[in-house]
Protein backbone atom coordinates (compact mmCIF):
# COMPACT_ATOMS: atom_id res chain seq x y z
CA UNK A 1 0.00 0.00 0.00
CA UNK A 2 1.49 3.53 -0.54
CA UNK A 3 2.19 5.89 2.57
CA UNK A 4 -0.62 7.83 4.37
CA UNK A 5 -1.64 10.60 2.77
CA UNK A 6 -2.94 13.33 5.11
CA UNK A 7 -6.19 12.99 4.12
CA UNK A 8 -6.42 9.64 5.55
CA UNK A 9 -4.59 9.97 8.81
CA UNK A 10 -7.20 13.26 9.18
CA UNK A 11 -9.84 10.99 8.20
CA UNK A 12 -8.42 7.71 10.59
CA UNK A 13 -7.65 10.06 13.49
CA UNK A 14 -9.52 9.27 16.66
CA UNK A 15 -9.11 11.56 19.97
CA UNK A 16 -6.83 9.27 22.28
CA UNK A 17 -4.21 8.76 25.33
CA UNK A 18 -1.03 9.35 24.85
CA UNK A 19 -0.25 6.12 26.93
CA UNK A 20 2.56 7.59 29.00
CA UNK A 21 0.83 4.79 31.61
CA UNK A 22 -1.89 2.20 31.84
CA UNK A 23 -4.43 2.82 33.59
CA UNK A 24 -4.06 6.43 31.92
CA UNK A 25 -4.07 9.05 34.92
CA UNK A 26 -7.92 10.45 34.08
CA UNK A 27 -8.83 6.71 35.23
CA UNK A 28 -6.51 6.55 38.45
CA UNK A 29 -8.94 7.30 42.09
CA UNK A 30 -7.98 8.07 45.74
CA UNK A 31 -5.71 5.97 47.18
CA UNK A 32 -5.95 4.08 50.65
CA UNK A 33 -4.22 5.82 53.45
CA UNK A 34 -0.84 4.32 53.47
CA UNK A 35 -0.44 3.30 50.09
CA UNK A 36 2.42 5.61 49.47
CA UNK A 37 4.17 4.34 51.97
CA UNK A 38 3.85 0.87 51.56
CA UNK A 39 5.16 0.85 47.74
CA UNK A 40 8.04 3.62 48.28
CA UNK A 41 9.23 1.14 51.32
CA UNK A 42 9.26 -2.24 48.39
CA UNK A 43 11.10 0.31 45.95
CA UNK A 44 13.34 -1.29 43.38
CA UNK A 45 16.65 0.16 43.23
CA UNK A 46 18.47 1.73 41.32
CA UNK A 47 15.26 4.15 40.85
CA UNK A 48 14.30 6.97 38.69
CA UNK A 49 13.80 10.87 39.99
CA UNK A 50 11.98 13.08 38.60
CA UNK A 51 11.63 16.26 40.34
CA UNK A 52 8.95 19.15 38.93
CA UNK A 53 9.77 22.92 39.32
CA UNK A 54 7.04 24.73 38.37
CA UNK A 55 8.21 28.17 37.73
CA UNK A 56 8.37 29.77 34.16
CA UNK A 57 9.18 33.22 33.46
CA UNK A 58 5.63 33.81 31.43
CA UNK A 59 2.62 31.33 30.36
CA UNK A 60 3.41 30.66 26.94
CA UNK A 61 -0.71 30.62 25.67
CA UNK A 62 -0.65 26.89 24.57
CA UNK A 63 0.94 25.99 27.70
CA UNK A 64 -0.24 22.53 28.95
CA UNK A 65 2.06 22.06 31.46
CA UNK A 66 1.57 22.64 35.10
CA UNK A 67 3.56 25.44 36.07
CA UNK A 68 3.28 28.95 37.82
CA UNK A 69 4.58 32.18 36.84
CA UNK A 70 6.24 33.80 39.65
CA UNK A 71 6.79 37.17 40.40
CA UNK A 72 9.90 36.92 42.32
CA UNK A 73 12.59 34.83 42.71
CA UNK A 74 12.44 34.50 46.05
CA UNK A 75 9.40 32.03 45.10
CA UNK A 76 12.01 29.53 44.64
CA UNK A 77 13.22 29.31 47.76
CA UNK A 78 9.86 28.98 49.44
CA UNK A 79 9.53 26.14 46.82
CA UNK A 80 12.96 24.82 47.69
CA UNK A 81 12.12 24.92 51.85
CA UNK A 82 8.86 22.56 51.00
CA UNK A 83 11.20 20.23 48.78
CA UNK A 84 13.23 19.86 51.58
CA UNK A 85 10.29 18.90 54.19
CA UNK A 86 9.07 16.44 51.18
CA UNK A 87 12.49 14.68 50.66
CA UNK A 88 12.57 14.14 54.58
CA UNK A 89 9.43 12.04 54.04
CA UNK A 90 11.23 9.79 51.32
CA UNK A 91 13.60 6.65 52.54
CA UNK A 92 17.19 6.48 51.36
CA UNK A 93 17.50 5.47 47.38
CA UNK A 94 19.75 4.73 44.66
CA UNK A 95 18.75 6.28 41.12
CA UNK A 96 20.33 5.85 37.97
CA UNK A 97 18.33 8.62 36.07
CA UNK A 98 17.43 12.50 37.63
CA UNK A 99 15.35 14.55 35.43
CA UNK A 100 14.66 17.68 36.55
CA UNK A 101 11.35 18.94 34.67
CA UNK A 102 8.64 21.69 34.85
CA UNK A 103 7.47 24.38 34.21
CA UNK A 104 11.18 25.84 33.65
CA UNK A 105 13.66 24.36 35.98
CA UNK A 106 16.16 26.92 34.82
CA UNK A 107 13.82 29.72 36.11
CA UNK A 108 15.74 28.74 39.10
CA UNK A 109 19.10 30.85 39.61
CA UNK A 110 22.36 28.91 40.16
CA UNK A 111 22.26 29.11 44.15
CA UNK A 112 18.62 27.73 44.01
CA UNK A 113 19.87 25.26 41.36
CA UNK A 114 22.72 24.26 43.76
CA UNK A 115 20.70 23.61 46.73
CA UNK A 116 18.11 22.04 45.33
CA UNK A 117 20.83 19.54 44.27
CA UNK A 118 22.03 19.10 47.77
CA UNK A 119 18.46 18.64 48.51
CA UNK A 120 17.79 15.58 47.09
CA UNK A 121 20.98 13.90 47.35
CA UNK A 122 20.24 13.81 50.94
CA UNK A 123 18.03 10.61 49.94
CA UNK A 124 18.71 9.92 46.51
CA UNK A 125 22.11 8.30 45.90
CA UNK A 126 23.38 8.96 41.87
CA UNK A 127 25.12 5.52 40.61
CA UNK A 128 28.20 6.69 39.66
CA UNK A 129 26.58 6.23 35.95
CA UNK A 130 23.90 8.33 36.60
CA UNK A 131 21.74 10.13 34.24
CA UNK A 132 21.40 13.79 34.89
CA UNK A 133 18.97 15.73 32.37
CA UNK A 134 17.31 19.31 32.45
CA UNK A 135 14.30 20.65 31.02
CA UNK A 136 15.01 24.22 29.48
CA UNK A 137 13.56 27.39 28.02
CA UNK A 138 16.06 28.81 25.44
CA UNK A 139 14.81 32.43 26.46
CA UNK A 140 15.52 32.31 30.38
CA UNK A 141 18.49 30.51 30.26
CA UNK A 142 21.85 31.56 30.88
CA UNK A 143 25.66 29.99 30.14
CA UNK A 144 26.52 30.59 34.05
CA UNK A 145 23.59 27.71 35.00
CA UNK A 146 24.50 25.29 32.10
CA UNK A 147 28.01 25.72 33.77
CA UNK A 148 27.47 25.29 36.89
CA UNK A 149 25.18 22.27 36.15
CA UNK A 150 28.08 21.00 33.53
CA UNK A 151 30.25 20.23 37.00
CA UNK A 152 27.34 19.09 38.89
CA UNK A 153 27.26 16.22 36.52
CA UNK A 154 24.20 17.12 34.13
CA UNK A 155 24.85 16.04 30.43
CA UNK A 156 21.18 16.40 28.79
CA UNK A 157 19.28 18.97 27.56
CA UNK A 158 15.72 18.93 27.03
CA UNK A 159 14.97 22.62 25.04
CA UNK A 160 11.66 23.66 23.98
CA UNK A 161 12.41 25.92 20.99
CA UNK A 162 8.66 24.57 19.36
CA UNK A 163 8.70 26.73 16.41
CA UNK A 164 11.20 29.23 14.81
CA UNK A 165 8.41 31.14 13.23
CA UNK A 166 8.44 34.18 14.64
CA UNK A 167 4.69 35.02 13.83
CA UNK A 168 3.77 31.84 15.23
CA UNK A 169 5.44 32.26 18.82
CA UNK A 170 4.01 35.97 18.81
CA UNK A 171 0.68 34.42 18.95
CA UNK A 172 1.33 31.68 21.69
CA UNK A 173 3.00 34.14 23.81
CA UNK A 174 6.36 32.98 23.76
CA UNK A 175 9.41 35.54 23.39
CA UNK A 176 12.42 33.61 22.03
CA UNK A 177 15.70 34.51 20.42
CA UNK A 178 15.86 32.01 17.94
CA UNK A 179 19.87 32.07 17.78
CA UNK A 180 19.89 31.47 21.07
CA UNK A 181 18.74 27.86 20.53
CA UNK A 182 21.74 27.48 18.20
CA UNK A 183 24.06 28.88 20.92
CA UNK A 184 23.17 26.86 24.06
CA UNK A 185 23.29 23.53 21.70
CA UNK A 186 26.78 24.50 20.69
CA UNK A 187 27.98 25.47 24.30
CA UNK A 188 26.59 22.16 25.75
CA UNK A 189 27.34 19.91 23.25
CA UNK A 190 31.18 21.46 23.28
CA UNK A 191 30.80 20.67 27.25
CA UNK A 192 29.81 16.84 26.19
CA UNK A 193 26.22 17.31 26.08
CA UNK A 194 23.53 15.39 24.58
CA UNK A 195 19.89 17.62 23.46
CA UNK A 196 16.35 17.00 22.97
CA UNK A 197 14.68 19.49 21.18
CA UNK A 198 11.17 19.82 21.50
CA UNK A 199 8.71 21.37 18.47
CA UNK A 200 5.88 21.54 17.86
CA UNK A 201 2.67 21.55 14.99
CA UNK A 202 -0.86 22.82 14.77
CA UNK A 203 -0.10 26.02 16.71
CA UNK A 204 -1.90 29.47 15.60
CA UNK A 205 -0.62 30.81 12.20
CA UNK A 206 1.88 27.63 11.90
CA UNK A 207 1.15 25.94 7.87
CA UNK A 208 3.02 22.78 6.89
CA UNK A 209 5.46 25.11 4.98
CA UNK A 210 6.60 27.10 7.82
CA UNK A 211 6.79 23.96 9.92
CA UNK A 212 8.88 22.44 7.06
CA UNK A 213 11.56 25.60 7.80
CA UNK A 214 11.76 25.02 11.26
CA UNK A 215 12.02 21.13 10.79
CA UNK A 216 15.07 22.36 8.39
CA UNK A 217 16.50 24.67 10.65
CA UNK A 218 16.28 22.36 13.80
CA UNK A 219 18.13 19.52 11.67
CA UNK A 220 20.88 21.74 10.80
CA UNK A 221 21.67 22.18 14.76
CA UNK A 222 22.10 18.50 14.54
CA UNK A 223 20.97 17.19 18.34
CA UNK A 224 20.71 13.84 19.15
CA UNK A 225 16.87 13.44 19.87
CA UNK A 226 13.79 15.76 18.93
CA UNK A 227 10.19 14.67 20.41
CA UNK A 228 7.69 16.68 17.82
CA UNK A 229 4.21 17.69 19.87
CA UNK A 230 0.53 18.18 17.83
CA UNK A 231 -0.76 21.28 19.30
CA UNK A 232 -3.19 19.67 22.31
CA UNK A 233 -5.78 22.09 22.39
CA UNK A 234 -7.79 21.55 25.85
CA UNK A 235 -9.49 24.91 26.99
CA UNK A 236 -11.73 23.44 28.78
CA UNK A 237 -9.01 22.13 30.72
CA UNK A 238 -6.78 24.65 30.16
CA UNK A 239 -8.16 28.05 30.48
CA UNK A 240 -5.45 30.26 29.31
CA UNK A 241 -5.67 28.05 25.82
CA UNK A 242 -8.99 30.33 25.54
CA UNK A 243 -6.27 33.50 24.93
CA UNK A 244 -5.49 31.63 21.39
CA UNK A 245 -7.33 32.84 18.26
CA UNK A 246 -9.33 29.20 17.38
CA UNK A 247 -9.77 31.05 13.94
CA UNK A 248 -5.90 30.57 13.31
CA UNK A 249 -5.57 26.87 14.47
CA UNK A 250 -4.87 24.69 10.93
CA UNK A 251 -7.24 22.16 10.00
CA UNK A 252 -7.30 18.57 10.68
CA UNK A 253 -5.84 17.56 7.39
CA UNK A 254 -2.89 20.51 7.69
CA UNK A 255 -1.59 19.02 11.15
CA UNK A 256 -2.12 15.81 9.55
CA UNK A 257 0.52 17.19 6.99
CA UNK A 258 2.80 18.07 9.65
CA UNK A 259 2.86 15.64 11.17
CA UNK A 260 3.77 13.58 7.62
CA UNK A 261 6.32 16.12 7.29
CA UNK A 262 7.60 15.78 10.27
CA UNK A 263 8.54 12.13 9.54
CA UNK A 264 9.73 12.22 6.31
CA UNK A 265 12.07 15.11 6.70
CA UNK A 266 13.98 13.81 9.42
CA UNK A 267 13.92 10.37 8.45
CA UNK A 268 15.59 11.73 5.24
CA UNK A 269 17.92 13.60 7.46
CA UNK A 270 18.98 10.45 8.89
CA UNK A 271 17.19 10.29 11.92
CA UNK A 272 15.03 7.21 13.21
CA UNK A 273 11.98 7.30 14.44
CA UNK A 274 10.98 6.19 18.07
CA UNK A 275 7.52 5.36 18.07
CA UNK A 276 5.50 7.62 16.40
CA UNK A 277 6.35 11.01 17.91
CA UNK A 278 10.49 11.03 18.83
CA UNK A 279 13.12 10.51 17.14
CA UNK A 280 17.02 9.77 17.35
CA UNK A 281 20.37 9.95 15.69
CA UNK A 282 20.96 6.11 14.77
CA UNK A 283 24.16 5.57 17.51
CA UNK A 284 21.45 6.77 19.94
CA UNK A 285 21.46 4.78 22.92
CA UNK A 286 17.38 4.86 22.23
CA UNK A 287 18.04 3.78 19.21
CA UNK A 288 20.75 0.94 19.85
CA UNK A 289 19.48 -0.25 23.60
CA UNK A 290 16.25 -1.72 24.36
CA UNK A 291 13.74 1.40 25.48
CA UNK A 292 10.99 1.79 27.64
CA UNK A 293 8.19 4.47 27.38
CA UNK A 294 7.32 6.53 30.80
CA UNK A 295 5.98 9.33 32.27
CA UNK A 296 9.21 11.33 31.15
CA UNK A 297 9.24 10.12 27.73
CA UNK A 298 11.53 7.23 26.11
CA UNK A 299 14.15 6.21 28.32
CA UNK A 300 17.06 3.52 28.43
CA UNK A 301 17.09 3.85 31.90
CA UNK A 302 13.67 1.97 33.12
CA UNK A 303 12.76 1.15 36.63
CA UNK A 304 10.57 2.45 39.73
CA UNK A 305 10.37 5.82 39.40
CA UNK A 306 9.82 8.58 42.83
CA UNK A 307 8.53 11.73 41.61
CA UNK A 308 9.24 15.22 43.49
CA UNK A 309 6.89 18.34 43.21
CA UNK A 310 3.67 19.25 42.80
CA UNK A 311 1.69 17.81 40.42
CA UNK A 312 4.88 15.12 40.12
CA UNK A 313 3.71 11.47 39.28
CA UNK A 314 5.16 8.25 40.81
CA UNK A 315 5.68 4.74 39.78
CA UNK A 316 6.92 2.11 42.57
CA UNK A 317 6.25 -1.26 43.43
CA UNK A 318 3.02 -1.59 40.82
CA UNK A 319 1.60 1.93 42.45
CA UNK A 320 1.17 4.96 40.64
CA UNK A 321 0.29 8.44 42.23
CA UNK A 322 0.42 12.04 41.29
CA UNK A 323 0.82 14.46 44.24
CA UNK A 324 -1.22 17.56 44.75
CA UNK A 325 -1.03 19.64 41.25
CA UNK A 326 -1.28 23.21 42.57
CA UNK A 327 1.71 25.07 43.92
CA UNK A 328 -0.18 26.50 47.18
CA UNK A 329 -1.99 23.58 48.33
CA UNK A 330 0.90 21.20 47.72
CA UNK A 331 3.26 23.52 50.10
CA UNK A 332 0.32 24.01 52.50
CA UNK A 333 -0.06 20.24 52.75
CA UNK A 334 3.62 19.71 53.14
CA UNK A 335 3.38 22.65 56.06
CA UNK A 336 0.31 20.99 57.66
CA UNK A 337 2.47 17.29 57.71
CA UNK A 338 -0.87 16.10 55.18
CA UNK A 339 -0.46 13.21 53.16
CA UNK A 340 0.60 14.35 49.18
CA UNK A 341 -0.87 12.08 46.67
CA UNK A 342 -3.99 13.42 45.41
CA UNK A 343 -4.91 10.01 43.20
CA UNK A 344 -3.42 7.28 42.11
CA UNK A 345 -3.78 3.74 41.23
CA UNK A 346 -2.56 -0.04 42.36
CA UNK A 347 -2.37 -1.93 39.42
CA UNK A 348 -3.93 -5.52 39.21
CA UNK A 349 -2.59 -8.32 37.27
CA UNK A 350 -4.48 -7.94 34.14
CA UNK A 351 -2.87 -4.08 34.06
CA UNK A 352 0.24 -4.87 34.01
CA UNK A 353 -0.60 -7.04 31.40
CA UNK A 354 -2.51 -5.09 29.44
CA UNK A 355 0.48 -2.14 29.88
CA UNK A 356 3.13 -4.60 28.37
CA UNK A 357 0.96 -4.95 25.50
CA UNK A 358 0.58 -1.14 25.25
CA UNK A 359 4.06 -0.45 26.03
CA UNK A 360 5.55 -2.84 23.65
CA UNK A 361 3.24 -0.86 20.64
CA UNK A 362 3.90 2.18 21.82
CA UNK A 363 8.02 1.54 22.22
CA UNK A 364 9.01 -0.79 19.31
CA UNK A 365 5.14 -0.89 17.30
CA UNK A 366 5.21 -4.72 17.96
CA UNK A 367 3.72 -6.83 20.28
CA UNK A 368 5.15 -10.78 20.25
CA UNK A 369 2.24 -12.50 21.28
CA UNK A 370 4.08 -16.02 22.06
CA UNK A 371 6.10 -13.92 25.13
CA UNK A 372 2.95 -12.20 26.47
CA UNK A 373 1.01 -15.42 26.57
CA UNK A 374 4.70 -16.59 28.16
CA UNK A 375 4.88 -14.26 30.92
CA UNK A 376 1.61 -13.54 31.80
CA UNK A 377 -0.14 -17.18 31.22
CA UNK A 378 -2.92 -16.06 28.87
CA UNK A 379 -4.22 -17.20 25.52
CA UNK A 380 -3.94 -14.21 23.89
CA UNK A 381 -6.93 -14.25 21.57
CA UNK A 382 -9.42 -15.20 23.75
CA UNK A 383 -8.32 -13.29 26.24
CA UNK A 384 -7.98 -10.05 23.92
CA UNK A 385 -10.61 -11.34 21.38
CA UNK A 386 -12.84 -7.75 21.31
CA UNK A 387 -8.96 -5.88 20.76
CA UNK A 388 -8.58 -7.84 17.96
CA UNK A 389 -11.84 -7.56 16.49
CA UNK A 390 -11.58 -4.02 17.02
CA UNK A 391 -8.14 -3.89 15.10
CA UNK A 392 -9.29 -5.56 12.27
CA UNK A 393 -10.40 -2.11 10.13
CA UNK A 394 -6.91 -0.96 10.54
CA UNK A 395 -5.66 -4.22 9.46
CA UNK A 396 -7.72 -3.47 6.03
CA UNK A 397 -6.31 -0.40 5.92
CA UNK A 398 -3.09 -2.12 6.17
CA UNK A 399 -2.04 0.21 9.30
CA UNK A 400 -1.78 -2.94 11.43
CA UNK A 401 -0.54 -7.11 10.58
CA UNK A 402 -1.89 -9.35 13.16
CA UNK A 403 -0.70 -12.75 12.74
CA UNK A 404 -0.60 -15.90 15.33
CA UNK A 405 2.89 -14.65 16.58
CA UNK A 406 3.05 -10.83 16.68
CA UNK A 407 1.20 -7.35 15.78
CA UNK A 408 2.72 -4.70 14.03
CA UNK A 409 2.23 -1.26 13.04
CA UNK A 410 2.86 -0.93 9.49
CA UNK A 411 5.18 2.15 8.91
CA UNK A 412 1.91 3.49 7.03
CA UNK A 413 0.56 3.05 10.77
CA UNK A 414 3.15 4.58 12.58
CA UNK A 415 1.61 7.97 13.03
CA UNK A 416 -1.98 5.59 14.22
CA UNK A 417 -0.12 3.36 16.98
CA UNK A 418 -1.82 5.49 19.57
CA UNK A 419 -5.22 3.85 18.16
CA UNK A 420 -3.73 0.91 17.81
CA UNK A 421 -3.05 0.60 21.75
CA UNK A 422 -6.00 2.02 22.24
CA UNK A 423 -7.80 -1.13 21.21
CA UNK A 424 -6.08 -3.11 24.05
CA UNK A 425 -7.45 -0.21 26.44
CA UNK A 426 -10.80 -0.89 27.71
CA UNK A 427 -11.22 2.72 29.97
CA UNK A 428 -10.68 4.50 26.17
CA UNK A 429 -14.02 5.64 25.96
CA UNK A 430 -15.97 8.89 25.03
CA UNK A 431 -13.94 10.57 27.19
CA UNK A 432 -12.78 13.92 25.48
CA UNK A 433 -9.22 13.91 24.59
CA UNK A 434 -7.26 16.23 22.23
CA UNK A 435 -6.56 14.81 19.01
CA UNK A 436 -4.24 11.72 18.47
CA UNK A 437 -2.59 13.22 15.13
C1 LIG B 1 7.80 21.64 30.34
S1 LIG B 1 7.78 22.07 28.69
C2 LIG B 1 9.45 22.38 28.19
C3 LIG B 1 10.43 23.19 28.89
C4 LIG B 1 10.34 24.69 28.88
N1 LIG B 1 9.37 25.10 29.84
C5 LIG B 1 10.03 25.30 27.54
O1 LIG B 1 8.89 25.57 27.27
O2 LIG B 1 10.99 25.52 26.77
C6 LIG B 1 7.59 20.51 27.88
C7 LIG B 1 7.14 20.48 26.44
O3 LIG B 1 5.77 20.15 26.34
C8 LIG B 1 5.28 20.55 25.08
N2 LIG B 1 3.95 21.13 25.27
C9 LIG B 1 3.58 22.08 26.13
N3 LIG B 1 2.28 22.35 26.01
C10 LIG B 1 1.78 21.53 25.05
C11 LIG B 1 0.49 21.31 24.47
N4 LIG B 1 -0.57 22.01 24.86
N5 LIG B 1 0.38 20.39 23.50
C12 LIG B 1 1.44 19.64 23.11
N6 LIG B 1 2.68 19.80 23.61
C13 LIG B 1 2.86 20.73 24.57
C14 LIG B 1 6.25 21.58 24.53
O4 LIG B 1 6.87 21.07 23.37
C15 LIG B 1 7.24 21.75 25.65
O5 LIG B 1 8.55 21.96 25.19
S1 LIG C 1 5.79 25.89 27.44
FE1 LIG C 1 7.46 25.85 28.92
S2 LIG C 1 7.98 28.04 29.23
FE2 LIG C 1 6.00 28.01 28.25
S3 LIG C 1 4.56 28.13 29.96
FE3 LIG C 1 4.82 25.95 29.45
S4 LIG C 1 6.38 25.20 30.77
FE4 LIG C 1 6.50 27.44 30.82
Amino acid sequence: MPRLTPAELARFDRPGPRYTSYPTVPNWTELPPGTVEDALSRMDHPAQLYVHVPFCEQQCRFCGCTQVVAGRQSAGDTYLDRLDAQVERMPHFAVHRIHLGGGTPTWLDTTQLRRLARIITRRARPMPDCELSVEADPEITTLDQLRMLTSMGFRRLSLGVQSFDERVLTAVDRPQLTHRVGELVGFVKERGWTTNLDLMYGLPHQTPDSFSETLEQVVGLRPERLAIFGYAHVPWIRRHQQKIDESALLGVEERAACALLAQEQLTAAGYVPIGFDHFALPDDPLVTEPRSRGFMGYSTRGGDMVGLGPSAISDVAGVMWQDEPKLGAWMRKLDQGERLDQRGWIRTSEDHLREAVIGSLMCDLVVDIEAVEAVFGVEFGTHFADALDELHSLVQQDLVEVDLQTIRVTERGRLLTRLVARAFDPAATAARFSQTV
